[in-house]
């Protein structure tokens, strides 16, 4: 394991020398043209490689539709010319919001997705690029559930002595709760349809609701115990959703693979040390969800309220991590690598690509080549430079300029309540929410080495 070190290279060279120096497994490729392929979801199709994963920015209205600064943010993206727009984390249900900003989907707020999805659409095409593939994000935040913004109003799939000190109090849903979530899950779906989404995200991720119901080892009842009990909530909502709706909207999962909390709590983890990865039993999920028509995946790992490292490799943040990014970088494309070849012919999203700044591509390129991935996903890069995707495709190269920098500023808006984006890159909107969020508290570690970035 070797330190934590902030991104300094002034090459390619630079780079592969300390990926070789530290041992790790990142492919480099100079095909970048791979990049520009298109590729088949079903029937349709993605233009090119370069996908958008998801990015919440904190900024829908009190009643979950997407505000101006959210459109903003589609409109950017879309200008941008990546391949895939995978839309953020929208709740279900507004009990399961994180955020009284976080957008919801319901009757009253469709004709606003559908409206946002179209002008993103209408952006792309007067930019000159193809229709990207669309995917909305569907979540609930359970033990993160915020929806008013007055403190937590944790709803969890079962006591976690790890993590349930950090509130006051939980409230276990019930066998019956979960139920009926399935089917707000469905109407979610139906409203999606309806607004145009290509696909639909059982968001699986990041400690949230589904995915903590996937480690209830100790929950009793319908949901919890053994793996079948454990991955029903999913399993039921793919099932109800492509029993209402067939082929009109296709299924993807975005799943946690990792969370490196002990077992029985963990999920993803090896029983005996649950620093390491044991990655069977995300395997065999995917493979269920595989031949329950999930066509499209994008993996993820950790929580960015616990272990946001594992997340997003990054130079500053929260804390430092005992590991090097690039040991991070190399944990998230092998965790792809594992889990595509459990699902060969899903359509796979490799992520944590943003760390490596203009050489991404370089890397993307690789592990496409090698059978990796096929869709390398881009978070924080999307924030920083939304026209990521259009600049490699049509000058061949990522601008350095324009880069993110793994700052983690845009989570420190976040954990300040408030409206999120990127604020080196997109000064002129987020300074002065950044500035107003950090009013009176202690400094953030990004603002101690702001003279270096
Ligand atoms: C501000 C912020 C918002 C995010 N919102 C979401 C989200 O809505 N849904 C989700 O699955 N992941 C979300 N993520 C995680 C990213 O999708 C991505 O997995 C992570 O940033 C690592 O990719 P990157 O290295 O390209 O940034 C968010 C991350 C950040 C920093
Ligand atoms: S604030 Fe901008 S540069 Fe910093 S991590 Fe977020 S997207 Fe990247």
């Amino acid at each position: 394991m070797a330190q934590h070190a902030r991104f300094h290279y002034a090459s390619l060279d630079e780079l592969k020398a300390d990926i070789a120096k530290l041992g790790v497994n990142i492919p480099v490729s100079s095909n970048i043209g791979i990049l520009g392929q298109p590729m088949k979801i079903g029937n349709s199709t993605v233009p090119n490689r370069l996908a958008i994963t998801p990015m919440e920015g904190c900024d829908g209205t009190a009643d979950g539709r997407p505000s101006e600064l959210t459109r903003r943010r589609y409109r950017r993206f879309a200008e941008g010319g990546s391949g895939l727009l995978w839309f953020e984390a929208t709740a279900v249900v507004d009990e399961g919001r994180a955020n009284p900003r976080q957008l919801s989907i319901k009757e009253e707020t469709t004709g606003d997705f559908a409206a946002m999805l179209q002008e993103s659409l209408s952006v792309a095409k007067e930019a000159g690029y193809e229709r990207p593939y669309t995917v909305l994000q569907l979540t609930h935040s359970g033990r993160y559930s915020n929806p008013g913004g007055s403190g937590p109003a944790p709803r969890v799939a079962a006591l976690n002595p790890h993590l349930d000190s950090r509130f006051p109090s939980v409230y276990v849903m019930t066998d019956e709760d979960l139920e009926r979530l399935e089917d707000r899950y469905v109407a979610a779906a139906v409203m999606a349809a309806e607004a145009g989404f290509d696909a639909v995200d059982i968001k699986n991720c990041h400690g949230y609701l589904l995915a903590e119901l996937l480690s209830a080892h100790t929950r009793e009842g319908r949901y919890g115990g053994s793996f079948e009990n454990r991955t029903r909530l999913v399993c039921n909502i793919a099932d109800k959703i492509k029993n209402k709706l067939g082929d009109k909207i296709a299924l993807a999962v975005r799943l946690g693979v990792f969370d490196e909390v002990p077992y029985p709590y963990g999920w993803g983890v090896d029983r005996q040390d649950y620093h390491k990865p044991d990655f069977s039993e995300p395997a065999e999920l995917l493979k269920l969800l595989w031949g329950k028509g999930v066509k499209l995946i994008n993996i993820s790992m950790g929580s960015p309220y616990y272990n946001p490292h594992l997340t997003r490799p990054y130079d500053v943040g929260a804390y430092l991590p005992p590991k090097h990014p690039l040991e991070g970088v190399e944990r998230l494309l092998g965790a792809a690598k594992t889990l595509q070849a459990a699902v060969p012919d899903a359509a796979f999203m490799g992520v944590g690509l943003s760390w490596l700044r203009h050489f991404a591509p370089y890397i993307a390129a690789g592990c496409i080549e090698q059978g990796w991935f096929n869709l390398a996903g881009f978070g924080r890069q999307a924030f920083a430079y939304p026209e990521f995707a259009g600049d490699l495709l049509r000058k061949g190269a990522f601008d350095p300029a324009k880069t993110c920098l793994a700052c983690s500023k845009c989570t420190t808006i976040m954990r300040d309540g408030g409206c999120t984006g990127c604020v080196p890159r997109d000064g002129a909107v987020y300074v002065p929410i950044y500035k107003k969020g950090r009013e009176g508290k202690a400094p953030a570690e990004s603002d101690r080495v702001a003279e270096h970035v």
